[in-house]
């Protein structure tokens, strides 16, 4: 078996007297789509939060390609390759789309933003290219007609690829999706997974996803972690995870 791409060993976090992620361990291999499931404040988004550097765990590591990144700060994580969307959007809605999607390839590539933005004469061949490759972006998420709109301007849904582009545009080998397919209609939900895959194969990625809705996860993911008041009570594939008694009960048995 190939060497885990991420690895969360023991990982905790509490809030005064709440645990919100108690001593979580699971793995995510090289090209996996990993799914996290789980009810509402089951400790879902503390968990990316977690590995992404947000907030600092209590207990437990967190490691990438073997080595401990336990409570780096975001943006050295981030520099890592690990790039995420956020449950409640975190678009600049001022600027267009275009442009939002050039803040992630900055990141990247490390060119100071403002002077490109500005279109300072140093760095307009520079910012040709980048704007190419955030078209390049915009057009894979259906987006492109778009580019010059402003972010806030757009529907949910489109504002929901948005920031997938964004994130894709840092250039990452793991992808934290954190309820990707919230508000959107059940054909853009049946979009949303295929794109997920295509994207996967593109850039040679992982994804780790946080869904509610069961039948998409169970259809996409190669393997699931189920997160119930912090604690992880199931980890296998669709198939074992549909089976098992504790999920059925923590989750699956809900109304949701
Ligand atoms: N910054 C914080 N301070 C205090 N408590 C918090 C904080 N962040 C989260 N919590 C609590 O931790 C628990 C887990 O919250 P979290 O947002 O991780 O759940 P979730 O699984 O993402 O839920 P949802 O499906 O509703 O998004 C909840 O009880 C929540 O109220
Ligand atoms: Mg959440």
């Amino acid at each position: 078996m190939t060497a885990p791409l991420l690895a969360l060993d023991g990982l905790s976090c509490r809030f005064g007297g709440l645990v919100a992620v108690g001593q979580v361990s699971f793995a995510v291999q090289p090209g996996e789509i990993f799914g996290l499931l789980g009810p509402n404040g089951a400790g879902k988004t503390t968990l990316f939060n977690l590995i992404s550097g947000i907030t600092p765990p209590s207990g437990g590591s967190v490691h990438w390609r073997g080595s401990t990144i336990t409570g780096l700060p975001s943006h050295r994580i981030a520099r890592l390759g690990i790039a995420r969307t956020f449950q409640n959007l975190r678009l600049f809605g001022s600027l267009s789309c275009l442009e939002n999607v050039l803040v992630g390839l900055h990141k990247r590539s490390r060119q100071p933003l403002i002077p490109a933005l500005l279109g300072n004469g140093l760095f307009r061949r520079r910012q040709a290219q980048l704007e190419e490759e955030a078209l390049a972006l915009l057009r894979l998420l259906d987006l492109e007609p778009w580019a010059k709109q402003r972010a806030a301007s757009l529907a949910y849904g489109d504002r929901r690829r948005l920031e997938i582009a964004r994130a894709l545009a840092t250039g990452p080998e793991l992808l934290l999706l954190d309820e990707p397919a919230a508000g959107l209609n059940p054909r853009e939900k049946q979009e949303l997974s295929a794109l997920i895959r295509s994207i996967r194969e593109q850039f040679n990625l992982s994804v780790l996803i946080i869904e509610h809705h069961v039948p998409l996860m169970m259809e996409l993911c190669d393997r699931l972690a189920v997160l119930n008041f912090g604690e992880r009570i199931a980890l296998g594939t669709p198939e074992q995870v549909r089976r098992d008694p504790a999920v059925i009960e923590a989750y699956l048995g809900t109304s949701r």
